[in-house]
């Protein structure tokens, strides 16, 4: 297991190019069970959650080959419809194959992905949307079991106690898309990356209206074809790239970044008084190497197009050198805080309540050794420690090579002192392992 050392207070400078959404990439795949012709996706990130879903998806008996360093091929000819658990327990998304089983084989088994340190992850959402299309739903021995046999268009509504469901929307709609008749699909998310599966089904011949709002209707086909589709860039890794120039008072264009795409985010921190551009169409530069004063905020995540809870941990990094009381509340996963207790030990003046971090800004952190739990995480560690005084040491960085491509690599460019290491290079009285 590798580790990340690094030596902060050095502010960011240059440019950085955007990859491809992780959260479009991988349900991106999944769609391409869809269909028996080959689906070519370009702009797919490197990371290690796509080995994971193209592993699932070899499992499930598609062929699917990295054809260039961002394109892949996926071919699903003769598919079964069953998901280990040893497989989908490794990614929780592996729970959108479901519907295109369904839709295929119009039968899956699918294990239930189990535990997740960002707090509960139930699929409930997921399981009405099908049992409303006419599909018998059971779970049993940790597997849930799809009888398909009676697929067909439906009215469902979505909506759940924290809102829409991405991923349960995606996979409700895969099923859709080759039930019979019509499906209307209330409470349905608006994500950007739900857009762009949209936009993917359509082009393989999928009929839906309503892309990009809360009510998706969608007509039925009896086959989709191939297609080459474009992954569009990954807001939260373009959001997160911002906040690494915002947090070490730097100056960091980030080229692919869509301002559509993040508005409550550029929203927040013009409010914080962060000075932030758009130098051109899909590129914003921060410049917080200019002369400003930053304010505490109060920011609350919601679904599109609210604040991303993708983005929360990384914005809690920055309140925390910010000076005031800053309030994160949130909506959607609302135990979402593993990053605290690591912030804390960095010297974050941070307090719990509920669903809401009160963040008092302190006028810096000091670099200390500690654990990366889970993505978004990780990357608020790394900020942190980009903004630390003196040398922080992260353990178990395998969690942000799941959603940030060659990170290390890429701060290293915009001047960053961070390095990879092999565990064994941490000095052991300072690892917690
Ligand atoms: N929910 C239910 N029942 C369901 C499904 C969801 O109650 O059947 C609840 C969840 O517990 C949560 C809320 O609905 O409170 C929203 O969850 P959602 O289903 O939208 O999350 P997801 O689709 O499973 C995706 C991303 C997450 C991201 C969330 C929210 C992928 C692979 N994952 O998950 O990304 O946080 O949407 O935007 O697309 C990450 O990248 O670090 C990550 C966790």
């Amino acid at each position: 297991m590798d580790v990340f050392r690094v030596t902060g207070s050095r502010p960011l400078r240059g440019s950085i190019q955007t990859c491809g959404a992780k959260n479009a990439a991988l349900p991106l795949f999944a769609a391409a069970l869809l269909t028996d012709e080959t689906v070519t996706i370009e702009n797919v990130p490197e990371l290690s959650d796509i080995r994971f879903m193209a592993d699932i998806m070899r499992h499930l008996g598609a062929t699917v080959e990295r054809t260039e360093p961002t394109t892949w091929a996926i071919t699903a000819g003769r598919l079964t419809p069953h998901a280990p658990y040893d497989l989908v327990r490794k990614m929780r998304a592996s729970v959108c194959l479901m519907g295109p089983l369904i839709a295929r084989l119009r039968s899956a088994v699918v294990s239930l992905p189990g535990g997740c340190v960002i707090g509960p992850r139930p699929i409930d959402l997921h399981l009405k949307g099908f049992a409303g299309l006419g599909c018998g739903v059971s779970i049993e021995g940790g597997y849930v079991h799809i009888d398909g046999r009676h697929l067909r268009g439906a009215d469902l509504f979505l909506g759940g106690r924290h809102g829409s469901t991405a991923l349960g929307t995606v996979n409700v709609l895969m099923a859709a898309v080759l039930a019979p008749g019509t499906t209307r699909i209330e409470s349905a998310a608006c994500e950007p990356e739900v857009v762009d599966v949209c936009r993917m089904l359509v082009a393989m011949g999928a009929k839906i209206e309503g892309i990009g709002s809360h009510a998706l209707v969608v007509e039925g086909v009896e086959r989709l074809h191939g297609a080459t589709h474009r992954v569009i860039p990954d807001r939260i890794e373009a959001g997160t790239y911002l906040l690494a120039g915002a947090i070490t008072g730097g100056d960091v264009t980030v080229e692919g970044a869509r301002a559509s795409d993040l508005a409550a985010l550029l929203d927040k921190l013009r409010e914080c008084g962060v000075p932030i551009e758009a130098p051109r169409p899909d590129c914003l530069r921060v410049r917080a190497d200019l002369p400003h004063t930053r304010r505490a905020i109060d920011v609350i995540t919601m679904p599109h197009p609210g604040f991303a809870t993708d983005l929360q941990a990384q914005m809690c990094a920055l309140m925390s050198v910010t000076p005031g009381l800053s309030i994160l509340t949130e909506k959607v996963f609302p135990n979402r805080f593993m990053h605290v207790p690591e912030l804390q030990r960095m010297g974050a003046d941070i307090a719990i309540e509920g669903p809401s971090a009160i963040v008092k800004g302190l006028p810096r952190l000091s670099g200390a050794p500690v654990m990366a739990s889970d993505l978004r995480a990780s990357a608020a560690l790394v900020l942190a420690a980009l903004a630390a005084h003196g040398e922080s040491w992260i353990q178990r960085v395998y969690h942000i090579d799941r959603g940030y491509e060659r990170i290390d690599l890429r701060l290293q460019k915009l001047g960053a002192s961070i390095e990879r290491l092999p565990a064994e290079a941490m000095p052991r009285h300072l690892s917690a392992e």
